[in-house]
C-alpha cells in the first residue's frame, strides 16, 4: 500500500463522487469530500472516515469557507478532484438563465477559485522538478464535439478543459493539472432498457463501465508524475 495521501473530492453526495471517495478511503487515504446535499451516501462515507464539508460551488462565500475548513483540517493536500457537476439541457437553460450561470460556476469558475485559494492558503511544493499536488478536472468526452441538446453544458465542460490547461501553466512546477473526460460511465435509474441499448450501441465496447474506471484513471494520474496538462478520454470508444 502506498503512503496515505490527503485528497479533496467535490460532489461526493452520490454516484461517481461517492464511489471515488469510497475507493480512496478503502486504500487508507485521508479523504475530504465536499457535498452540496448531505445525502445518506455522505453519512455512509463519514462512517468510513470521510471528512465531509458543505460547499455550494455557485457561492463564493461557501468556497472561501471550504478553504478555511480544509486549512484547519490538514497541512497537506496531495490532490484536488473537481468532480461536482450539473447536467442542465438547453430547454431548461432557456427557461431559467440562472442554470447557465450554475453550469459555469460548478464546472469552471468555482473549481478555478477553489484551486487558487487552496494554493494560496496551503501552498503545494515541487521536489526535484516533480509536483507535490495533482488537480484533476472531471470533464466530458463529448465536450469538444458538442451535442445538440446540451450546448451550455458541453460549452462549460470545454471551458473546464481550457481552465485546466491554463492552471497547469500557472501552477507549474508544484502542481500538475489534468483532465479525465468520461463518456457514458453509469446510467441514471430512470433510463429505459431501450435508451440504454441505444446508447451502448454507439460505443465500440458496449458495456456500462461504472465509476471503477474513473478511479482507475485517477489512480494512474496520481501515480505517474510526468502527466501534466493532459486529457485522458475514458469513453469505451464512443463513435459519433
Ligand atoms: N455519469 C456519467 O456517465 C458521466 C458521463 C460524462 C461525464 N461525467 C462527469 O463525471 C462527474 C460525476 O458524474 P455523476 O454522474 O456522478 O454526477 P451527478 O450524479 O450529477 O453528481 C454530481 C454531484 O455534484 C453535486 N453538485 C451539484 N451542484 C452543485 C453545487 N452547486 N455545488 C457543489 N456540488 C454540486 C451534486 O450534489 P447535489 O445532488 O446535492 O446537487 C452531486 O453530488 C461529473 O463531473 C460529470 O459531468 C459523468
Amino acid at each position: 500500500m502506498s503512503a496515505p495521501r490527503t485528497l479533496l473530492i467535490t460532489g461526493i453526495g452520490r454516484r461517481i463522487g461517492e464511489q471515488l471517495a469510497a475507493h480512496y478511503l478503502a486504500q487508507g487515504d485521508r479523504v475530504i469530500g465536499s457535498y452540496h446535499t448531505h445525502t445518506e451516501a455522505v453519512a455512509r462515507l463519514e462512517a468510513q472516515g470521510l471528512i465531509a464539508l458543505p460547499c455550494d460551488l455557485t457561492q463564493a462565500a461557501d468556497i472561501a469557507s471550504l478553504v478555511t475548513c480544509i486549512t484547519q483540517t490538514t497541512a497537506q493536500l496531495d490532490a484536488i478532484v473537481h468532480n461536482a457537476s450539473v447536467w442542465f439541457d438547453d430547454a431548461t437553460c432557456a427557461t431559467d438563465p440562472d442554470k447557465i450561470h450554475a453550469l459555469y460556476a460548478v464546472h469552471v469558475t468555482g473549481p478555478i477559485a477553489l484551486t487558487l485559494q487552496l494554493h494560496a492558503a496551503l501552498p503545494a511544493q515541487a521536489q526535484r522538478g516533480q509536483a507535490g499536488r495533482l488537480v484533476a478536472f472531471i470533464t466530458d468526452a463529448q465536450c469538444l464535439s458538442g451535442g445538440s441538446a446540451h450546448a451550455h453544458y458541453f460549452a462549460s465542460k470545454a471551458a473546464a478543459e481550457s481552465a485546466a490547461r491554463s492552471l497547469a501553466k500557472k501552477l507549474k512546477p508544484h502542481t500538475r493539472v489534468n483532465t479525465i473526460a468520461p463518456g457514458l460511465i453509469m446510467f441514471h435509474p430512470h433510463d429505459t432498457v431501450t435508451e440504454r441499448q441505444q446508447r451502448l450501441s454507439l460505443n465500440l465496447l458496449p458495456f456500462e463501465p461504472s465509476p471503477t474506471v474513473i478511479a482507475q484513471t485517477l489512480d494512474y494520474l496520481l501515480a505517474c508524475p510526468a502527466l501534466d496538462g493532459a486529457r485522458i478520454v475514458v469513453d469505451c470508444g464512443y463513435t459519433t
